[in-house]
């Protein structure tokens, strides 16, 4: 699962997966899924060692290995079975329902003694963005406020930024939340509020990989940041905001509903130009009207701003790898009130963390 690690922030929407191959209770071998379209962790630890198997080795991963041929690359069972190994230990069974069994069917059906799955809930929290789009259809969500002991979540609209956490309790949330997601995800009204930059500020631990705890994300040949998406229907977005500008530009997402009659064309239409040349990608989902944004349960918001995304047509966008784009397994909500509210009352929260100070 160590090992699984290395691949965090590099797989897109595939799994992060780690194998060994023990012999005499020594690891001899080892691989990982090194990013997306990229050799599956056993393939590359069969590939890479010249070990001449023998027939107690054995071999561990975390996931069942793949048996399905409709992907970039070719089944991992097969290549397990062509290269001799009688023994395989696995953590989960492979939630993908072309696989869902079948990798271990195969195993078995050529002679492989397949054990497991032994961590099931360990390996599926691992892999809880892959495990996610999978079975729900959707990235993991992770919701995250800050509130203070008083129970305030912002200052009111137009005063100073309310500074709630402390730098420790950032420092915590950037190594283990931030860093632990392939995006950040906050509304176009706490852009337009704070001005936030949404990134994973270095800290040497990062590096260290959290001081040996794990093997540091988004490391060497890594995008180096998860992305940053704004929901900004309206696209109200200001061109001097700093997620659009130098080097955060890249990895921001801009999610936008589609241009009505009504609008002025061409105003959006420049803007779009001058974002996409900075290399903002932007995202245009329609609305559903039937789906009312909750103002973090203090009543429905005013009808202009109340609408939701269609949420359908927001995941699959998010989960379909397209060139450069490897897809999205897990987000971070940030906020604000109403960003928060929308996810709530669409049922969409997996996990929530709250950060109480000041
Ligand atoms: N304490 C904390 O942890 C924390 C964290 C972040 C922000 N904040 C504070 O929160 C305040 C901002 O909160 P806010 O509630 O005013 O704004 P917000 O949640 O940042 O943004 C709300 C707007 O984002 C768009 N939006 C959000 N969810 C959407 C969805 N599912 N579909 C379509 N559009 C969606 C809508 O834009 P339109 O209005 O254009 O329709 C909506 O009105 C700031 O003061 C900030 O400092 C606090």
């Amino acid at each position: 699962m160590a090992l699984a690690e290395n691949g965090r922030g590099l797989t897109g929407i595939n799994p992060m997966v780690g194998a060994v191959l023990v012999r005499d209770g020594m690891i001899i071998a080892e691989g990982f899924h090194e990013g997306f379209g990229n050799a599956h962790a056993e393939r590359q630890l069969l590939e890479k060692s010249d070990q001449k198997i023998s027939a107690n080795d054995i071999l561990y991963v975390n996931l069942e290995p793949c048996c399905h041929t409709d992907k970039k690359t070719p089944p991992c069972a097969q290549f397990i079975v062509e290269k001799g190994i009688k023994i395989v230990v696995y953590g989960l069974i492979d939630p993908n329902p072309n696989v869902a069994g079948r990798g271990i069917q195969f195993l078995q059906s050529h002679g492989v003694e397949v054990i497991g799955p032994v961590l099931p809930e360990e390996c599926a929290r691992l892999n809880r963005g892959f495990v996610s789009v999978m079975r729900n259809g959707r990235p993991w969500i992770t919701l995250k406020s800050a509130m203070t002991v008083d129970g305030r979540f912002a200052n009111a609209s137009g005063s100073p930024r309310l500074m709630i956490t402390s730098e420790e309790q950032d420092r915590w949330s950037h190594l283990f939340l931030r860093a632990r997601h392939d995006a950040i995800l906050v509304g176009i009204g706490t852009v337009l509020a704070d001005d936030p930059e949404l990134t994973v500020r270095p800290h040497p631990l990062l590096r260290q990989g959290f001081g040996g705890q794990a093997p540091a994300p988004f490391s060497d040949g890594g995008r180096g940041e998860p992305y940053r998406i704004i929901l900004d229907p309206h696209f109200r977005i200001p061109l001097t905001a700093r997620v659009v500008n130098g080097e955060l530009a890249e990895g921001t997402i801009v999610v936008r509903k589609e241009p009505e009659d009504s609008e002025e064309p061409e105003e959006p239409e420049e803007k779009m130009r001058i974002l996409e040349k900075r290399g903002v990608r932007i995202l245009t989902i329609p609305l559903n009207r039937d789906h009312k944004i909750l103002n973090n349960g203090s009543g429905y918001l005013p009808a202009e701003h109340s609408v939701t995304f269609d949420w359908q047509s927001f995941w699959q966008a998010l989960t379909t790898p397209s060139g450069d784009f490897h897809g999205i397994s897990s987000i971070l909500v940030e906020g604000g009130s109403r960003t928060w509210g929308a996810f709530r009352e669409a049922k969409t929260v997996d996990e929530e963390v709250i950060l109480v100070g000041g």
